[in-house]
């Protein structure tokens, strides 16, 4: 028997190749594009979505590699959104993953288009998912999602108001709808393409997209807390930018303590309502526990 985080170790090492494999060649004049996109995926991320997704999967059922095209878009557009998050006009952070950050590695400039690249050809490769499953419409249905959580209603939208509201006082439905859209859209797009992509019913794509909103938010509170009680050495990415860019978080609105508190609860409600599917899978819900004591 594997313990979990052996288990952990494996799948995200698989993770890794498939999102390896759809990754463009660093060639031709515009190399340098190549190279800081490649550079931003390439640097040791947790793989969280593209695995919330395959295990999401794996719980409706679903069978072969058609998943595999929309694994490496999530995590191309996640990418994508730290390259760009990190920039001097946004938080302005000169690290992550334990390396430089993309703008600081290789100019403001490349870090623009990188992050532009990595987006649109995030979906040049969910297309490819066409021509290894045999439902097409699921690969449409799951175009549709990973381009409204990533884009204006989703991600983008968050990251809009959490930029022009920085340094302003939120109030809780001010912080939920950032947190919301800013981190929970993506893992609801990753659970939701895992459920789509498996055939599942509209009911159960319905279920994972819930269960995701408290992973989601659970995820970002647990990230606000890390900004306050970790090292840089063990975050890969500086600790104290909230504090820097005067952001209101859930930990400067309640306290340490009831952002834990928070932080469990919703990992509790998002585990019974996993518990209320049909389908079972294990590891998952070890995944999504593990998640309240990440230390990075
Ligand atoms: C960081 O995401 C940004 C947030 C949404 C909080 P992750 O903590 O998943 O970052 P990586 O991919 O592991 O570096
Ligand atoms: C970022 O939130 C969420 C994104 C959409 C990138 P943060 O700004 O807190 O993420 P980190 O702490 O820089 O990873
Ligand atoms: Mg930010
Ligand atoms: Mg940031
Ligand atoms: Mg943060």
């Amino acid at each position: 028997m594997m313990t979990f985080h052996e288990e952990l170790t494996a799948k995200t090492e698989g993770v890794e190749e498939i999102i390896r494999k759809y990754l463009p060649l660093e060639e031709g004049l515009q190399k340098t594009v190549f190279s800081a996109s490649d550079y931003s995926v390439l640097n040791g991320g947790k793989r969280l979505r593209p695995l919330l997704m395959q295990e999401t999967y794996t719980l409706f059922d679903g069978r072969g590699k058609g998943i595999e095209p929309f694994m490496a878009a999530i995590e191309y557009i996640h990418s994508s959104s730290l390259v760009h998050d990190d920039l001097p006009c946004m938080d302005n952070d000169e690290y992550r993953r334990g390396k430089k950050s993309t703008w600081a590695a290789f100019g403001e400039d490349m870090g623009v288009l990188a992050g532009d690249a990595l987006l649109v050809y995030a979906f040049e490769t969910a297309s490819k998912a066409l021509l290894q499953c045999n439902n097409p419409a699921n690969v449409v249905k799951a175009m549709e999602v990973l381009a409204n959580k990533a884009g204006i209603y989703g991600m983008i939208g968050g990251q809009t108001v959490d930029v022009e509201l920085t340094g302003k006082a939120l109030n809780e439905e001010q912080l939920q709808f950032i947190y919301n859209l800013k981190t929970g859209a993506l893992i609801e797009a990753s659970m939701m393409i895992g459920a789509i992509m498996a055939d599942a019913s509209a009911e159960d794509i319905r279920s994972a997209e819930a269960i995701a909103s408290k992973v989601g938010v659970a995820f970002q509170i647990q990230d606000d807390i890390l900004d306050v009680t970790s090292t840089t050495e063990v975050l890969g990415k500086p600790v104290g930018s909230d504090e820097k860019n005067n952001k209101t978080t859930y930990v400067t609105l309640y306290g340490l303590e009831e952002a834990k508190n928070k932080v469990a609860s919703l990992t509790e409600e998002a585990l019974e309502l996993l518990s209320s599917l049909t389908g079972e899978n294990l590891f998952l819900e070890k995944l999504i526990r593990y998640l309240i004591t990440r230390e990075n």
